[in-house]
């Protein structure tokens, strides 16, 4: 398996990841969305490939933090394909945010996660991460 960024070709394959993730996503969604994320100097999308297949993707934003001395990392979304999962795609994706956010120079790498995503909160705890906190969200339509 190898990791790398991801490209605009990947956007059929992020999109189902995305529907698997619970944000149901057309191809030309994901590509535009894709395409900005990219343009920006503060994120990193990134593809797991194996054998010519896209098995998952992660992504991580870069921002400035008052209660920091020194950038922090957000893991701003991360998922396998079902048909892989458990076979360690998403370790080497989280080993691979970690790396970035050290090349980065941030002091913390951080997500957050919804309540019921219970698979989730194994995974983190199992690769190292501490549950600090909740998260509150409100749609601004
Ligand atoms: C969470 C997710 C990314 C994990 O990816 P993965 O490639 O399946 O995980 P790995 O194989 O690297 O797992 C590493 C370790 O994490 C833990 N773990 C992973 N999935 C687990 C699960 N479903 N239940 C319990 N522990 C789990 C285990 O300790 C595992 O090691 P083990 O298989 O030797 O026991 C994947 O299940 C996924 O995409 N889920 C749906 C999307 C999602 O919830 N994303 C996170 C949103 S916050």
């Amino acid at each position: 398996m190898e990791c790398r960024p991801a490209s605009p070709e990947d956007a059929d394959p992020i999109a189902e990841l995305l529907e698997q993730l619970g944000y149901p996503t057309s191809p030309e969604t994901a590509g535009r969305r894709l395409q900005a994320l990219t343009a920006s100097p503060d994120d990193e999308v990134w593809v797991a490939e194996r054998e010519g297949t896209v098995v998952g993707l992660v992504s991580v934003h870069v921002s400035g933090a008052l209660e920091y001395d020194g950038d922090v990392a957000k893991v701003s979304a991360i998922v396998v394909d079902e048909a892989a999962r458990r076979q360690r795609v998403g370790e080497q994706l989280m080993a691979l945010a970690e790396r970035l956010a050290r090349q980065r120079g941030c002091v913390l790498l951080f997500l957050t996660t919804s309540e019921r995503r219970k698979d989730a909160h194994a995974f983190y705890r199992s690769l190292g991460f501490e549950e600090t906190g909740r998260r509150f969200a409100k749609a601004l339509d």
